[in-house]
Formats: structure tokens, sequence, C-alpha cells
């Protein structure tokens, strides 16, 4: 605020400039920056000053210009929400910095690359390495930057008038970067403003890991799910990645779910359709609804506000206690919790546990406070195992070379984790489905799809 004064003080000092042969006038320069410029205008009529006068009125209108966004109950009022929102204080930002990889989706400057440039999210072999890399990157000069106003509104500071509010950096169809952009998710619904948020709020990739560096092929697991997706016995050529404990859907599930894709779709009872959000809400209309407490508006946050459901022409009187409520999100999180009971081998959880609410964004979710990571042996990430995992852990098949002779000897002592196409589907669509994080209320019938036909192939 103080640079704004700053530079509305360069404002008013030009137009004082402009009418040197007025130093009284000048003197009143600042105030007349809020309004009062009207002064300068008239200064237009003194014969020798005519030119001048014309000048007085673009400063006038460039002024009061600024001031339809820089009031009180406009950006003010709008920053202090902002500070409520976790792209703002979530520190991923500052510790993601710097990777090109990561930054799209996490840093202003990296995302406003990928957008501007239309980055691909293709996949492209190396010929070097054999393997497959995501080109969707941006560059290592642009791999940073808080998430900020600017970040969203492409263009503050062109026109300096409030038009220059509404063009978002994204509202084209996003092609998803999990698919190695072969799919495309569109959610057209007002212009496409969820496709701003979809752009982030995306799934990254499965790859092959241990093999070709490939996406997974979802419709091939989907397709055949008795046959083996990990194994280590003698012979078994097919293995893609070895499965750790970090072998999951990144966080930013949502925008999938959203537009009922990105599951591993399973044949079943159960329909893969969507419900009426998938077309008929936005991302904006739930998450930045009238504030209430401490979310809506630019907190971003949806929690606990139900303004935006009972915004004209969606709900009427929904609350915490109506059953559309409950009942979607007693479904789900049952689904959840029997999904998470089938995925066991040798007596033991496949699914870790971790009742840890500051390390476990979903803690609370299931009743076993699942994370969506994977219950296997890892001396830095996850080292012993939370305590409630109560018949321990799996081993890790791919031990690192740092890792010291006692903790080689550690991991033995742990079963190994083989896994069917039906488990590793089950496992993506349960961290699809816990990480979505609203319990259906995102997208309920895709969720009920993906849970119930997964439940059905362990019988
Ligand atoms: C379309 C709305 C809009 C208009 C019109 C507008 N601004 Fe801004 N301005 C913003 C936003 C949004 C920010 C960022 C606020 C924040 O980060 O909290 C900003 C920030 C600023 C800052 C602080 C910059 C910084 O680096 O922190 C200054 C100074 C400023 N504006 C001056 C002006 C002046 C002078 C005008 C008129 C000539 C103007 N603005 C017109 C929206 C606007
Ligand atoms: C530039 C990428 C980007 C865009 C665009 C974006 N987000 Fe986010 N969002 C993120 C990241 C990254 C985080 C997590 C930040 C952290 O933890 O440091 C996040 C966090 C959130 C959270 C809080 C999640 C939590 O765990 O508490 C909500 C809610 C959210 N975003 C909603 C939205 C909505 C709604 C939109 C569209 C209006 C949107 N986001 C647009 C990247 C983005
Ligand atoms: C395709 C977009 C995308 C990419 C690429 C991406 N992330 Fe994220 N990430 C997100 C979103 C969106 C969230 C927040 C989701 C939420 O909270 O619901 C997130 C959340 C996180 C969080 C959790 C933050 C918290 O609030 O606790 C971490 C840590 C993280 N990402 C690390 C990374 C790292 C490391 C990379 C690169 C290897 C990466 N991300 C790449 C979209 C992305
Ligand atoms: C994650 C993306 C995102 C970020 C970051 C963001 N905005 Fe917005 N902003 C939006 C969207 C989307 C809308 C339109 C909301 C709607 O139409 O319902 C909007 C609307 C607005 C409006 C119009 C009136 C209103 O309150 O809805 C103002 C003013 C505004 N933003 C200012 C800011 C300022 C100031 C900041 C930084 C402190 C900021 N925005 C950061 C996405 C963003
Ligand atoms: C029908 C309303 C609705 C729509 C549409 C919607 N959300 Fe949500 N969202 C919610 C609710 C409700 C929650 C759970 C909030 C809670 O309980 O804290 C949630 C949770 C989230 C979270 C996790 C928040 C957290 O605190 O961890 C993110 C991130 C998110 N939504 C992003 C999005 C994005 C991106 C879109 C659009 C692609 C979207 N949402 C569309 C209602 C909605």
């Amino acid at each position: 605020m103080k640079k704004l004064l700053f530079i509305l003080a360069i404002g008013a000092g030009l137009l004082i400039t402009s009418c040197t042969k007025e130093g009284p006038i000048g003197k009143t320069g600042p105030a007349g920056a809020n309004g009062t410029n009207g002064t300068n205008g008239a200064n237009g009529k003194d014969g020798t000053n005519g030119i001048n006068g014309t000048n007085g009125t673009n400063g006038v209108d460039a002024n009061a210009t600024c001031t339809t966004c820089h009031a009180k109950d406009v950006v003010d009022l709008v920053s202090v929400q902002y500070e409520l929102s976790k792209h703002s204080y979530g520190e991923t930002a500052f510790s993601e910095a710097g990777n090109t990889g990561c930054t799209p989706c996490h840093c202003s400057e990296a995302f406003k690359y990928v957008c501007a440039n239309n980055i691909p999210s293709t996949f492209t072999l190396n010929a070097a390495t054999g393997k497959y890399v995501n080109d969707y990157a941006t560059v290592p000069d642009k791999a940073y930057g808080d998430i900020t106003c600017s970040t969203c509104h492409s263009s503050l500071h062109s026109t300096y008038t409030v038009a220059d509010l509404q063009p978002f950096t994204n509202v084209a169809p996003v092609a998803m970067t999990m698919w190695g952009g072969t799919k495309t998710i569109n959610l057209a619904q007002k212009d496409g403003q969820s496709n701003l948020c979809l752009k982030c709020h995306q799934p990254r990739p499965f790859t092959a890991s241990a093999g070709d560096g490939n996406v997974l092929d979802y419709a091939a697991i989907a397709a055949n799910p008795t046959a083996v997706f990990y194994d280590t016995t003698a012979g078994v050529t097919t293995n893609k990645l070895k499965p750790g404990y970090r072998t999951h859907t990144h966080y930013g599930t949502v925008g999938a779910i959203v537009a009922g894709m990105g599951g591993i779709e399973f044949a079943g009872t159960a329909s893969y359709a969507s419900s009426a959000h998938a077309t008929q809400a936005t991302c904006q209309d739930c998450h930045m609804g009238a504030i209430n407490g401490k979310a809506g508006g630019h907190s971003f946050s949806a929690a606990g506000n139900f303004n935006g459901c009972n915004a004209t022409g969606c709900h009427s009187g929904i609350s915490s206690s109506d059953v559309l409520w409950t009942g979607t999100r007693t479904e789900i999180k049952t689904l959840l919790n029997t999904l998470a009971g089938k995925l066991q081998e040798s007596g033991r959880d496949i699914l870790n546990r971790n009742p840890d609410a500051t390390t476990n964004l979903w803690a609370g979710l299931t009743a076993n406070n699942y994370d969506g990571y994977l219950n296997v042996y890892d001396p830095a990430s996850n080292p012993t195992g939370p305590a409630n995992n109560p018949n321990g852990l799996f081993q890790n098949p791919s031990p690192a070379s740092s890792w010291t002779p006692a903790q080689k000897a550690q991991n033995l002592t742990y079963p190994k984790l083989y896994l069917t196409n039906a488990q590793m589907g089950a496992i993506i669509n349960f961290q699809l489905c816990l990480r979505e994080f609203s319990l259906g209320i995102h997208n309920h019938d895709y969720s009920f799809g993906l849970l119930t036909n997964s439940i059905a192939l362990f019988p």
C-alpha cells in the first residue's frame, strides 16, 4: 500500500508538472488523485496552457479507474480474505521453487509460463535413456513465485480498468497430464471458469517407473483385473513399477473426480455417471460463495460454508445436518472403509494409516485414518509405520544404496507385496476418492461407481 500511495503521488506529480505555471494548484495535486482532479481540467481554460489542460484530463481518467479496484471493499478486502487461502499461506510455492516439473502447479511464474506457451502434457521418448519423459514442465528461469492475484487474474494493470479483473490465466479445456494429454477435460459451464482451477487441481500421471516411464494404461488395467501387476517371482516380466510408500496419485485429484474421469473403471454393477455438479456447478460456485467464517470468497475454502450450495438457482436450505450432506458423505466414507478392508495381504493393510492430522491431510475421513500412501517400509518417510498399522509393514522392493545395513536388514523382515491389476486399480481408485476430500460432494455418482465396482472385485 505504501507503494500504491507512492505511485499515486507520482501520478499527481505528473499532473502538477504539466501545469507548472499553476504552482499553487499543484500543491493540491495529491487530493486531486482522489477525484478532485476536476480542478486540473479547469486549467485547460487557461489560454496559454491549453495543451497542459488536455494532459490533466488523461490523468483524471487513469487515477479514477484505480479506485474501482483499489478501494476498501474491493482489492483491500479480497487481499485480507486471501490470507485465509492455502494458495497464500501454503508452503509448497517456496519448497518446490526451482523444480521445473512441480512448479507448473505450485508456483506463479511457472503456471503462467505453461499457460502462455501452451506447454503440452504429452510424454516423449528420450532415445538416450529409452524412457518416456513428461513434457509438462516449465523452464528453469520461470520456476518460482508465490501464487498471488496475478497468477489467476492474468491482465491486472494492463488497461488499469476494472475490466482487467476478468481475463483468467486459463479457461481453456485442459489436456490432462495424467494421460499424457490423450484425454481432455472441459468444465465448460460459466465460460470455463473451473478450467482455471482444474489446470492445477488435476492428478499427476502414474508412470511405469520400472518400465519405459510412460503413463500406465488405465484401460488395460480395468480390462484385465486378474492379471499380475507386480510380482518378483522369477519369470514375471510385466512389472511396470515397484510399489513403494509413495506410489500414489498426487494430491490434486479433485478436478478429475468433478469431471467424472480419471479412475480405473472396472466393469461392474455401478455406472460411471456423474452427478449434476459436474456440468452445473463451477468450482467457484461452491468455493467462492459469500464468505462465512473462514470459508468462501477468496479464502477458496468450502469448509462448513453452505452459501454456495444455497445460491439462487442451486439448492435451498442445505446445512451440515441435511441428508444431502450427511447421507452422501456417510455412504462414500463407508465405501472407502470397506475397500480399505479388502486391500489386505499377508494379514496386513496394503494402505498406510496415519492418525496425525498435521501430516495426514485426510485424517478423520476414514475409520483407520488412511492417507493414500502404501504401507511399505522406507527408512526416511515410513520408518516403522504408524503405531496403529497393527500387523506391520511390507518390504520395500527397491532399497536405496544409502540405507544402512541395519535398515536393509530390517526391510527384509517384512513380507513382500504382490499386486494384481484389481489391487492396483483399487488402490488408485481409493486414492482418488479419498483425496478429493469432500466424501462425494464433488461428484457422488462417479466416486460411488469407482468404489462399488472396485469392492466387488474382492468378494
Ligand atoms: C482491475 C483492478 C485494478 C485496477 C483497475 C488497478 N489495480 Fe493496482 N492492483 C490490483 C491488484 C489485484 C493488486 C495486487 C494486490 C495485492 O497483491 O494484494 C494491485 C497492486 C497495486 C500496487 C502494489 C504493487 C505491488 O507491487 O505491491 C500498486 C502500487 C497499484 N496496484 C497501483 C495502481 C494504480 C496507480 C492504478 C491505476 C492507475 C491501479 N493500481 C489500478 C488491481 C487493480
Ligand atoms: C496455479 C495453480 C493453482 C490454481 C490455478 C488453483 N489452485 Fe488451488 N491450490 C493449488 C496448490 C498448489 C494448493 C496447495 C498449496 C500448498 O499447500 O502450498 C492449492 C490449495 C487449494 C485449496 C486448499 C486445499 C487444502 O488442502 O486445504 C483449495 C480449497 C483450492 N486450492 C481451491 C482452488 C480453486 C477453487 C481454484 C480455482 C478458483 C484453485 N484452487 C486454483 C494450486 C492452484
Ligand atoms: C498437475 C499439478 C501438480 C503438479 C505437477 C505437482 N503438484 Fe503438488 N499439488 C498439486 C495440488 C493441486 C495440490 C493441493 C491439493 C489439495 O490440497 O487438495 C498439491 C499438493 C502438494 C503437496 C501437499 C501440500 C500440503 O498442503 O500439505 C506437496 C508436498 C506437493 N504437492 C508436492 C509436489 C511435488 C514435490 C511435485 C513435483 C514432484 C508436485 N507437487 C507436482 C498439484 C500439483
Ligand atoms: C486461484 C485464483 C485466484 C486468485 C489467486 C485470486 N483470484 Fe480474484 N477471482 C478469482 C475468480 C475465479 C474470480 C471470479 C469469482 C466469481 O465470478 O464467482 C475472482 C474475482 C475477483 C474479484 C471480483 C469481485 C469478487 O470479490 O469476487 C476481485 C476484486 C478479485 N478477484 C481480486 C483478487 C485479488 C486482490 C487477489 C489477490 C489478493 C485475487 N483476486 C486472487 C480467482 C482468483
Ligand atoms: C458442489 C460443490 C463443489 C464443487 C462444484 C467443487 N467443490 Fe471442492 N469441495 C467442496 C466441499 C463441500 C469440500 C469439502 C470441504 C470441507 O469439508 O472442508 C471440497 C473440498 C475441496 C478441496 C479440498 C479442500 C481442503 O480443505 O482440503 C479442494 C482442493 C477442492 N475442493 C477443489 C475444488 C476444485 C478445483 C473444484 C472444481 C474443479 C471444486 N473443488 C468443485 C465442494 C465443491
